[in-house]
């Protein structure tokens, strides 16, 4: 029963050619979200790892699956801001795109030292985003046990970037 409703919400994700620009193949989480047993199912699946006692998400669809998981299984959660959306930023990381920079910035009083963190996102493309997510963890003096996403894009080799480290996906491309 859970691996049909995981099969079915493998099959819901959109893709998008041509978005955000020409040759850019995007995949669009969207309809797992909106159907009950998809976006049941893959919450479950997300948090069916070893303990923690926060979740970390990822601006923007990490936020979605993120504060579900940490929900279902009774912590807080912490999201990670793109720069110029918080009041108060207790610590930031800079990270190289393909052609560019991104930054991610972590909320003042968040994170507690020793904390044990599960980070949460929608999709493991080139992994900056997750390396760049995983060294705020680190920085603030908790302990990143592990990342669940819901799709890897396996071409473009995002594991590498997070060596050792416990990184779960529940679709790959
Ligand atoms: C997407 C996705 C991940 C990130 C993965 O976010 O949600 O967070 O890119 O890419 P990477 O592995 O190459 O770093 P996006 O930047 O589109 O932001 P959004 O969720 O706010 O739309």
């Amino acid at each position: 029963e859970v691996d049909a409703d995981l099969g079915r919400a493998a099959g819901l994700v959109r893709e998008v050619p041509d978005f955000p620009e020409p040759g850019v193949l995007f995949r669009d989480i969207g309809p797992v979200l909106a159907d009950r047993e998809a976006f049941h199912s893959v919450v479950d699946a997300l948090g069916r790892v070893h303990a923690f006692d926060v979740v970390v998400g990822i601006e923007a669809r990490g936020f979605l699956l993120g504060a579900a998981v940490a929900h279902a299984h009774g912590t807080g959660f912490v999201g990670l801001r793109k720069p110029g959306k918080l009041p108060v930023v207790a610590d930031r990381v800079d990270y190289a795109l393909e052609y560019g920079t991104a930054a991610l910035e972590l909320p003042a009083d968040a994170l507690i030292a020793g904390q044990q963190v599960l980070v949460v996102d929608d999709v493991l493309a080139t992994g900056g985003t997750l390396a760049a997510a995983r060294q705020l963890v680190d920085k603030a003096g908790a302990e990143s046990v592990g990342a669940s996403l819901v799709l890897e894009l396996s071409q473009l080799g995002g594991r590498r970037t997070v060596p050792d480290w416990d990184v779960r996906t529940l679709f790959t491309v």
